[in-house]
C-alpha cells in the first residue's frame, strides 16, 4: 500500500462525522509510536512534517521512516507538509514524495493568499497531491512566524466560497479560537471556540473538509509530571476535548496535534531520568517516550477523533 492523498480519507470522514488525526513527526520514535497506535486501532492517519522538522531530521530520512511505517503496518497514510510558507517548499515536498501539502498564505493579503494558493494547487494537482489552504490567522509560533494573540484573526465566513472556488484547494484550515503551542488561553480565561463560524462555513461549503490547527488539549497530568520532575511550564492550557469531539462531528475532517505529543514525550523522559538518574543509554529513555506517544495517539483516536476502525 503506497502513501495516499487526503481525498478519500476526507470524503469518508465528512460522511462518517469523524476527523482524521494529523500528527507531527520529527524522528523515528515519534513515527513508530503514532503508527503503532493507528495500526492497533485500524485508523486512517495523516503524518505531517513542518519546515522545522525537515531542517532537523532531513527530508529523505523522514520520507524513508514513513515509508518504513507503511511497509511495516500496511496502513493508509497521507504524508503532508505542515505550514508550507511558499511555493518552493511545497514543490520540493511534492517532488520528494509527499502526497499532500499545506500552503499557509494566511498572513498575506487576501488576494496574495489566493494567487499563491492557486499556484500550489495547480502544481500539486498536476502531480497527484492534495492541498490545504488557510483563511484567518491562529496565534502561536510556527517555525519562524510568531503570531501574537492580538494579531490573530478569526476566519471570515463570507470569504470561504470565493477562496475555495478561485484556488481549487482540497481542504481549508480556519481560525475559530484554537492556537498553536501549550498556552492557548490566558490563566483564568474560559476556553472558547467560535462554533458559530464553523457552522456558517459548513453552511456555505457543504461537504467540504475543514481543518483545525492548534488543537492540542494539554492534559494537566502531563504538565504536572513535567513540573514535578524539574520542568517549568506555568499556566499551560489547551482546548477541552469535548470541544474537539464536537468539531470532529461537524465539518472538521482533520485535527492537528503536535504539542500533546511533545508533552507526553517530555513527561516520560523527565520521569525516566528522575527515577533512573544513572541511565545513559538513549534506548532506555526513548522507549518510554515512544510508548507515551503511542498511548496519547490511541487516546486521541478513540476518545476525541472518532476514527477507530474507519479503514
Ligand atoms: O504548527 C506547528 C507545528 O506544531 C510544528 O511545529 O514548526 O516547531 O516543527 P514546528
Ligand atoms: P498544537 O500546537 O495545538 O499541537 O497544534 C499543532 C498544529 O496545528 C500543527 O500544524
Ligand atoms: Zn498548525
Amino acid at each position: 500500500m503506497p502513501l495516499v492523498t487526503t481525498k478519500e480519507m476526507f470524503k469518508k470522514a465528512y460522511e462518517g462525522r469523524y476527523a482524521v488525526g494529523a500528527f507531527n513527526v520529527n524522528n523515528m520514535e515519534i513515527v513508530q509510536g503514532i503508527t503503532e497506535a493507528a495500526k492497533e486501532l485500524n485508523s486512517p492517519l495523516i503524518l505531517q512534517v513542518s519546515a522545522g522538522a525537515r531542517k532537523y531530521a532531513n527530508h529523505t530520512y523522514l520520507m524513508k521512516l514513513v515509508e518504513a511505517a507503511v511497509a511495516e503496518t500496511g496502513l493508509q497514510i497521507a504524508l503532508h507538509l505542515d505550514h508550507g510558507a511558499d511555493f518552493e517548499i511545497c514543490k520540493s515536498c511534492i517532488d520528494g514524495g509527499f502526497t499532500s501539502v499545506m500552503i499557509d498564505g494566511s498572513h498575506h493579503s487576501y488576494d496574495d493568499n489566493i494567487a499563491l494558493t492557486k499556484k500550489v494547487v495547480e502544481y500539486a494537482h498536476a502531480h497527484g497531491a492534495t492541498v490545504e489552504g488557510e483563511l484567518g490567522q491562529l496565534a502561536g509560533i510556527e517555525d519562524d512566524v510568531n503570531v501574537s494573540a492580538e494579531d490573530a484573526s478569526y476566519t471570515k465566513p463570507e470569504q470561504v466560497e470565493d477562496f475555495v472556488t478561485r484556488t481549487g484547494v482540497d481542504s481549508l484550515a480556519i481560525a475559530i479560537g484554537t492556537s498553536h503551542g501549550a498556552y492557548k488561553f490566558k490563566p483564568g480565561h474560559k476556553a472558547e471556540l467560535r462554533f458559530d463560524i464553523l457552522e456558517e462555513v459548513e453552511r456555505r461549503l457543504p461537504e467540504f473538509p475543514i481543518v483545525l490547527h492548534g488543537a492540542s488539549s494539554v492534559a494537566p497530568e502531563f504538565v504536572e509530571t513535567i513540573n514535578k520532575y524539574g520542568g517549568k511550564m506555568p499556566d499551560a492550557v489547551g482546548i477541552p476535548e469535548e470541544m474537539l469531539r464536537k468539531a470532529a462531528n461537524m465539518a472538521v475532517c482533520k485535527i492537528n496535534i503536535d504539542s500533546d505529543l511533545r508533552l507526553a514525550m517530555t513527561a516520560a523522559v523527565r520521569k525516566h531520568f528522575a527515577e533512573n538518574p544513572g541511565d545513559f543509554d538513549p534506548r532506555a529513555y526513548l522507549a518510554p517516550a515512544r510508548d507515551a506517544i503511542k498511548n496519547m495517539v490511541k487516546h486521541k483516536i478513540t476518545d476525541v477523533l472518532g476514527c477507530e476502525n474507519k479503514l
